[in-house]
């Protein structure tokens, strides 16, 4: 098989073979295939795009490319939570504990990742001592024994992906849904659950700007899911404005920590449940979703959620009594309030915009090897359908330099628009797949 055919096959529209898929995934894997002509497949794929057994094929031969994480150690239905990512997305913080205070066993791998904040693993160091450098043996015990861990991807999962991503990325190649689906799904599938549940994000914050498009990756998804033979989800929500109102990483645990207390905001409350609902019936802890709603109201009212987010901080080395008092998280020296020029009806937060004045503040990472501010980032007062009066307060800002603080401001009042008629709040969950 040579790597020159299979480039001309897809130009010219035709359809590769599971056998011809799997050659190219593992020779590029192994170095034997150069970027230059697997840059070509993939722009060839983004024209001709790829049919659903094209798709699955992808997704299957990246997962095997490196380790497969075996959870079969642990009892019970695994079940795992992606988020196609969004500004102030601090889900997993407050979602995972839930579950698993409903007796659902969470074994989750999770990354760093570039973006406006850190992700999931950087936001938990934001708890002093915490650590997800831990080894595959420690993860599967601490799951058995309390339900729950969450472990940075210390082993080799999907490197072809690694490797394509980073490629797709420098080569306008990122946007096809065949790939992102197969991208997504090949690390999940690698990461050994029983069943995931999706959170696919869509608005002015998220990968997939228009509804149909979050649709259709969701269905892409939930199809690979399937065909490997994993229960999967897919739950298609808002983020044409931030999620919640924190937005930083040490920030957003506190935001977290104030939801598994019963106070966060009701946009982010809402969609924990709604995703907790569907774990709990996806690892058959509950019967319908009036039950699962029941069960996780339950151990937030209980104090049930709180204490096994403690319990997973302490087990990972964390200082857990910062689970209870807040102030022991990072904090930043400077805070001031951005104050509105204008007066009316919040009608549109460019949600994008928002992320990069919290990456201007140091929350977030503009390269692999960027280092990351914990303690920096904003709190917003005021969101869609909100009434604003000039002189009031739109955030508060935390920063640790001047010069960051007056740059990300400035940003800041421009994300905002206003009108003199009170906008149509969206909906925050647009459907399940
Ligand atoms: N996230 C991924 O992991 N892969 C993509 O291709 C896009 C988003």
């Amino acid at each position: 098989m040579r790597m020159y055919d299979l480039i001309m096959k897809k130009r010219n529209g035709e359809i590769l073979s599971k056998e011809e898929i799997d050659f190219m995934i593992s020779e590029y894997t192994a170095g034997r295939i150069p970027d230059y002509q697997m840059a070509a497949m993939m722009m060839a794929v983004y024209f001709q795009k790829m049919t659903q057994e094209e798709t699955a094929a992808l997704t299957m031969a990246m997962a095997k490319s490196g380790d497969m994480l075996d959870l079969s150690a642990i009892e019970g239905i695994k079940v795992d939570k992606h988020s196609t990512g969004g500004v102030g997305d601090k889900t997993s913080i407050a979602l995972t504990p839930m579950v698993a205070a409903c007796g659902i066993r969470i074994a989750k791998m999770s990354g760093r990742g570039l973006g406006h904040t850190g992700g999931t693993i950087d936001k938990l160091e934001s708890f002093p001592g915490f650590s997800t450098e831990i080894s595959s043996g420690h993860f599967l015990d601490q799951v058995n024994r309390i339900g729950i861990s969450i472990m940075g991807q210390t082993l080799d999962i999907a490197p072809a992906d690694k490797k394509l991503y980073a490629l797709r990325d420098v080569t306008a190649t990122v946007d096809n849904m065949s790939l992102i689906a197969a991208s997504i799904m090949s690390k999940k599938l690698a990461s050994g659950a029983d069943a995931i549940v999706l959170d696919v994000k869509t608005g002015s914050g998220a990968f997939m700007k228009k509804e149909e498009d979050a649709f259709a990756l969701a269905k892409e998804m939930v199809m690979l899911g399937r065909h490997a033979g994993r229960k999967t989800t897919a739950v298609i929500s808002d983020m044409d404005e931030p999620l919640g109102f924190a937005i930083g990483n040490a920030l957003e645990v506190k935001e977290a920590i104030e939801t598994l207390k019963g106070n966060g905001p009701q946009d982010f409350t809402q969609l924990c449940m709604e995703l907790g609902a569907q774990m709990l019936l996806a690892g058959k802890a509950a019967e319908d979703t009036k039950q699962a709603y029941d069960m996780l109201r339950g151990v937030i009212e209980s104090g049930a959620a709180l204490r096994k987010l403690a319990q997973f901080v302490e087990a990972q080395g964390g200082d857990a009594s910062a689970v209870y008092d807040t102030s022991l998280l990072p904090s930043a020296r400077i805070t001031e309030e951005i104050l509105s020029k204008q007066e009316g009806y919040v009608e549109k937060i460019v949600c994008d915009e928002i992320g990069i004045c919290s990456l201007l503040l140091g929350g977030g990472r503009e390269t692999k090897e960027s280092t990351i501010d914990l303690s920096v980032g904003l709190i917003l007062h005021k969101k869609v359908g909100d009434y604003v009066k000039a002189g009031e307060s739109l955030a508060t800002i935390h920063a640790n330099d001047k010069e960051k603080l007056l740059l990300s401001k400035e940003r800041f009042l421009c994300a905002y628009r206003f009108s003199e008629t009170r906008p149509e709040k969206a909906a925050l969950i647009k459907g399940i797949v």
